[in-house]
């Protein structure tokens, strides 16, 4: 074990590492696309509820695993519980985030290159009308999307190598607020477009038709995304927290924030969706593909402006990848040096090259490599697939049965009161011992057998 582990400054750092780590292309990329293919407002209201009454619990469950042990994911299950299976579930969110982290960088390579041409050349309409950013040629073709990917996945490693406190807490200090600056700026660019009304009305005026089983479980899956949930990521920097720091105030913090920042997102996005006529169900290609046309076609009638909306938009997807993307790096990491005795140097190292290669083949999956399929599925597909509707939902259960059903209530208690100094948080835990015992385990199963059977 290395000697005393660093830890981050104070509740401030950590709720903005911890947000840094929830607030990504969950929020920007994924979340849009996700209202707009699922039904706009009736989506937001099942995605909040999932989210205080499914989320937030789980969310704590793994953050009092991590505070409590001190240590990261395979070290905290042997404190807690030594000697016992569970030692398995410290390995396997081990691996899961950086199964996210290999495929999560490809795409994080694609915004680097939109907004090198968002500073370049910029988005201009051809003359049959398509747009010259040309998404469906860039991802298939090898060499430009492998060398984003190194360059993302280096700029994590830049980041980690340099340590909890110099690398994670102040990246995420500086780049937090900036990235709420920023979405800031962008949404009251598109609330201010001819026709953006169209977009806030998607947004608020819910139809009840559209929630169905599938998108109920949408939501909540999109929810444990959002919030980096079951893959360890955040047990691993509530490890990181002050013992004496009050898990609660900062778990409600995190969360609170990046509900937020989604929904400013979908505010940012949607109206100006409306505005340029496209249709929000456009899916996963809603940012690279639409916004480029959006871009594009603001500029025919006010190019600079439209050009320096197209920056900032993409340096706050590409800060907000960041963040996240430094999270699920600093798994690798920790268990590499807490529990093997590597040094940090050489454990970023390691991550970096594990995840260069797979994150390499899932890029290549767009193109020469997409013949080579998994039950049907590209590797990046697959590999998206199976965290996401498998591997996160399936940790997510076990920390939750971990500390409803294994852990000591009193242990748990103490987490919640700061020791049974808080009397406010006392009368809130047993609401969140009744959600984490009962409700969020079911609630996981559903989602699991819908996601196995739809
Ligand atoms: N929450 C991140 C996002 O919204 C993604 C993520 C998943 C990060 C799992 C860490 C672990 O983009």
């Amino acid at each position: 074990m290395a000697g005393r582990r660093e830890l981050f400054g104070g509740r401030t750092a950590a709720i903005l590492a911890l947000a840094g780590s929830a607030i990504g292309l969950g929020n920007i990329w994924r979340f849009p696309y996700m209202v707009g293919q699922t039904g706009g407002a009736a989506f937001i209201i099942i995605y909040l509820a999932s989210c205080l009454l499914l989320s937030l619990p789980i969310f704590l469950a793994e953050a009092i695993i991590g505070h409590r042990a001190q240590a990261g994911t395979f070290g905290a299950m042997e404190r807690l519980a030594p000697g016992t299976k569970w030692k398995w579930l410290g390995l396997l969110t081990v691996l899961s985030p950086l199964v996210i982290l290999s495929y999560y960088s490809v795409v994080g390579g694609w915004s680097i290159d939109y907004l090198w041409r968002s500073l370049s050349a910029g988005f201009r309409l051809g003359a049959d009308g398509s747009v010259s950013s040309d998404f469906g040629r860039f991802i298939t073709s090898p060499w430009v999307p492998l060398l984003c990917h190194t360059l993302f996945l280096g700029g994590c490693a830049w980041i980690v190598s340099a340590g909890v406190k110099s690398g994670i807490e102040k990246f995420n200090k500086v780049t937090m607020p900036l990235l709420f600056v920023l979405i800031v700026i962008i949404m009251v660019y598109s609330l201010s477009l001819p026709g953006a009304s169209a977009g806030v009305e998607y947004l608020v005026k819910p139809d009840f038709s559209r929630i169905t089983p599938s998108a109920v479980a949408a939501a909540m899956g999109q929810s444990f995304f959002s919030l980096s949930l079951g893959v360890g990521t955040i047990l691993t920097y509530s490890s990181y927290i002050h013992e004496k720091e009050n898990i609660l105030v900062t778990g409600v913090g995190t969360v609170g924030f990046d509900l937020l920042f989604a929904l400013i997102a979908g505010f940012a996005i949607m109206p100006a969706v409306f505005a340029a006529g496209i249709e929000p169900g456009a899916g996963p290609g809603l940012i690279f593909e639409t916004l480029p046309y959006i871009f594009a076609k603001m500029g025919a009638s006010a190019p600079w402006l439209s050009g320096a909306v197209a920056v900032l938009f993409f340096v706050t997807i590409v800060c907000a990848a960041f963040t996240s993307a430094i999270s699920m790096f600093e798994v690798g990491v920790a268990y590499l040096v807490e529990q093997r005795g590597v040094s940090r140097r050489r454990a970023t190292l390691l991550v970096f090259a594990a995840t260069w290669l797979l994150g390499a083949l899932c890029s290549l999956s767009f193109g020469p490599l997409s013949g080579v399929r998994f039950f049907g599925r590209t590797l990046f597909e697959f590999c998206d697939f199976l965290t996401s509707n498998f591997l996160m939902t399936f940790g997510g259960l076990l920390f939750v049965l971990f500390v409803g059903w294994k852990m000591p209530r009193a242990a748990v208690r103490d987490e919640f009161t700061s020791g049974g100094t808080s009397r406010f948080n006392a009368a809130v835990f047993d609401a969140f011992w009744f959600l984490l015992r009962y409700v969020a385990p079911l609630a996981i199963v559903v989602i699991f057998l819908t996601n196995f059977f739809a």
